[in-house]
């Protein structure tokens, strides 16, 4: 896959040179660009923002340097010209779409913003299937809104989101959004088992973890963990699994069940009514003791 990231602040985005992504770029696995938007820029100040239309506070980015940045960006360029191999749209090597349906062949233009769609792990897995991203990190007020209107001729453009907060800019947003699409790209994560068992990739929280030694101030690990008795292992974790959802993020069950209706079986069922939650989202009589 190739990234392409434009934003004011190329350093922000340093740490992608670490650890798993670091080795998935060595390997050939991810091609990441950063650029700086400034290099596209026309006046000595480097100028990318200015006031807003109908004044008020803040600044806006300029669509100048946006526009020029995303027409090179879309040929594979930089600032100072093409960088890495030619960008395809596709590989070649996709399925094909239904016969006579015409398959938009547009890279995705992710733009970071409190006011998009909300990134999750079944997106992760959507965008890990394109050949190519490219991230638009605003910083100010966000970007003039006529960059995306024109961007769409030749892009996919998705605004997206971390979550209900705001952060200052999108750099944070495109740091998790590459990070968490890359580590789903084949080769990057050694076990690929590991990702399966994950916290919402069965659309529930995963159960809490222990290592060694069996006790550690007063605390022991759960003897069912240390008995190798995997059928009683995997019922534990899923268990608590169950409940750490129930407790935490009742949200994920009601859309667990929304999706799926048979996701949640008797004995699912039976541990999250001990945590007071019912498919009703009414909270369950008190678990008696008789
Ligand atoms: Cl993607 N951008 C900004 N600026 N703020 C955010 C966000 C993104 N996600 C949550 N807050």
């Amino acid at each position: 896959m190739r990234v392409d990231v434009v934003t004011i602040f190329p350093d922000y985005l340093a740490p992608l040179q670490l650890s798993l992504l670091g080795r998935a770029q060595r390997l050939g696995l991810l091609e990441l660009h950063v650029h700086d938007l400034r290099g596209w820029t026309g006046d000595r100040h480097r100028t990318v923002d200015d006031t807003p239309a109908g004044g008020g506070a803040g600044m806006v980015m300029l669509p100048e340097p946006w526009g020029l940045a995303l027409d090179a960006v879309h040929s594979g360029e930089g600032p100072e010209g093409p960088v890495g191999g030619a960008p395809s749209a596709g590989r070649g090597d996709e399925a094909p779409g239904a016969p006579g349906e015409a398959v938009d062949e547009r890279p995705l233009l992710l733009v970071p913003s409190p006011s998009g769609r909300r990134l999750d792990q079944a997106m992760a897995h959507e965008l890990a299937l394109e050949p190519r991203l490219v991230v638009a990190c605003g910083r100010y007020e966000g970007i003039d809104e006529r960059v995306l209107l024109d961007a769409a001729q030749r892009y996919r453009v998705v605004p997206f989101s971390l979550g209900d907060y705001v952060l200052n800019g999108g750099e944070v947003a495109a740091l998790a959004l590459v990070e968490a699409v890359g580590r789903l790209l084949p080769g990057v994560v050694g076990n690929p088992a590991s990702l399966l068992e994950e916290s919402h990739e069965q659309g529930l929280l995963e159960h809490p973890v222990y290592t060694r030694p069996p006790r550690w101030r007063g605390l022991d690990v759960p003897e069912v963990l240390l008995s190798g008795h995997h059928g009683q292992v995997a019922r534990w974790r899923r268990e608590e699994g169950l409940r750490r959802t129930a407790r935490r993020r009742p949200d994920l069950l009601a859309d667990l069940l929304a999706a799926d209706p048979g996701a949640l079986g008797a004995t699912d069922l039976a541990v999250l009514a001990e945590e007071g939650w019912t498919p009703a989202g009414r909270a369950a009589p008190p678990a008696s003791d008789g």
